[in-house]
């Protein structure tokens, strides 16, 4: 039997309606706040991602799907989802200096990393991204609406971790102190750590290893180096999230995985019933990515939700999704001639917007009433020849406290709708 690659998942039909309920949520809350969806392609030239997640990240290093193409193109399974976006709004003119470009998009995303729990090689990311804003109070923005559309779905205690990383003028200058420091512990340091002093220092503190360790407790802290600028605009942050209402701890060891970050960058953590933690979206300002990409000197904001993450941490809390597709009506037909009527009845009323379910399998009346149960119909309605003749049917309400509650009806389309339409029992 030819299985599903590792690190993928297949997305069952009795686990579908999660997936769509969290959507509808992130489509409901983005478009709240201005935001318009974009689709890009799954894959990019391989250079977009070089160029726009830094070629010393881990992601451009050791996690990304590249192939060459039948004409020898470089070509890359989309990562993140940023780096595709900005590509296309700077390929399409999307972008205006004076006003704000307000984006969200679900994709999937692909990076070779080692499957574990909430960790898989394809998944999927609830993302947004702002282009055209250098206010703090669009980094506030987008950081609201992330707490607000994780509060809708019913999860409240999220932690929000933010650290400053400050911009092109100041971080040289953190880097060469840092580096001056990693010097004097380098002995102590993992064989990653001491490789990447040189190439991506800002990493370093983000190692979980050497963390566990605590060797970088004395480490020069990144908020305490940056510019005047810099710190003016986290401070507008902080403020901000305070008058929100919304509580935030600064972290200065969020250095995130991805190298187009400046200024404000944060983290959403959830912490599970076994006290493990496990960081549902990340995000930041990148006020140097546009550019970087070929486009005009214009900043932007964004954040993306780990879908999979998000999913399991609303099965951890219990959190309560409904499904509503299930059939309203089953139509039970008793015999082939039935089945004709039943054909017909059944698609005037999809047509009337009400979710029917029929048998097209010749089964018994028996197992047609197993299978209408089994499917949680609200109603089912027996055709067969008298019923046919007399054109009326009786309706069984089949999640009603009284087990027998049957209605007679006219075995008209639009009267049967009516039915559903003003009573909510059936629905
Ligand atoms: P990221 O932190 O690399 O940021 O990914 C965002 C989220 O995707 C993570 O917080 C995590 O929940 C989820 N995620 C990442 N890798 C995996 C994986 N292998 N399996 C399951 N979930 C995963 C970005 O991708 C940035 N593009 C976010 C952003 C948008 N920054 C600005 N705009």
């Amino acid at each position: 039997m030819i299985q599903a690659p590792k690190g993928t998942r297949d997305i069952l039909p009795t686990d579908s309606y999660r997936w769509q309920f969290v959507e509808c949520k992130a489509r409901d809350v983005f478009s709240r706040f201005g935001y318009k969806e974009i689709r890009t392609p799954v894959f990019e030239h391989t250079e977009l991602f070089a160029r726009g997640i830094g070629d010393e990240t881990d992601i451009v290093q050791k996690e990304m799907y590249t192939f060459q193409d039948k004409s020898n193109r470089s070509l890359t399974l989309k990562p993140e989802g940023t780096a595709g976006v900005i590509r296309s709004c700077i390929e399409h003119n999307l972008i205006s200096q004076n006003s704000s470009l307000n984006l969200y998009y679900i994709t999937s995303c692909y990076r070779y990393e080692r499957p574990q729990a909430g960790r898989y090689r394809e998944f999927n990311q609830i993302g947004v991204e702002t282009i055209g804003s250098n206010s703090p109070y669009t980094d506030l923005e987008v950081i609201s609406m992330a707490a607000l559309f994780l509060k809708e779905l019913g999860l409240n205690d999220v932690e929000i971790s933010i650290n400053n990383i400050g911009c092109q003028e100041c971080r040289p200058k953190y880097i060469t102190l840092l580096q001056k420091y990693l010097e004097t512990i380098k002995y102590k340091l993992c064989d990653l750590c001491k490789e990447r002093m040189y190439k991506n220092p800002l990493r370093v503190i983000d190692c979980k290893f050497c963390n566990s360790k605590k060797f970088f407790e004395d480490a020069p802290s990144i908020i305490d180096e940056v510019c005047k600028d810099c710190e003016n605009h986290f401070e507008k942050v902080k403020k901000g999230l305070g008058d929100l209402g919304l509580k935030y701890s600064i972290d200065s060891k969020i250095v995130r995985g991805l190298d187009y970050y400046t200024k404000t960058v944060f983290e959403l953590i959830l912490t599970d019933e076994n006290n493990n933690k496990s960081v549902i979206c990340g995000g930041g300002r990148y006020d140097n990515l546009v550019k970087e990409l070929g486009g005009t000197e214009v900043q932007g904001v964004g954040f993306a939700f780990g879908f999979e993450r998000l999913l399991s941490a609303l099965e951890s809390k219990k959190i309560n999704i409904t499904c509503n597709d299930n059939p309203q009506l089953f139509i039970v037909s008793i015999d082939e001639k039935s089945q004709e009527f039943t054909n017909k009845l059944a698609f005037e009323l999809r047509k009337l917007k009400i979710r029917v379910g029929i048998d097209n399998n010749g089964k018994s009346v028996k197992s047609q009433m197993r299978l209408a149960n089994k499917l949680s119909a609200n109603c089912v309605i027996v055709i067969g020849d008298e019923e046919i003749s007399s054109k009326k049917g009786k309706l069984k309400i089949m999640q009603s406290e009284d087990d027998n509650k049957e209605i007679e009806t006219d075995l008209d389309a639009e009267k049967i709708a009516e039915l559903f339409k003003v009573n909510n029992d059936y629905n």
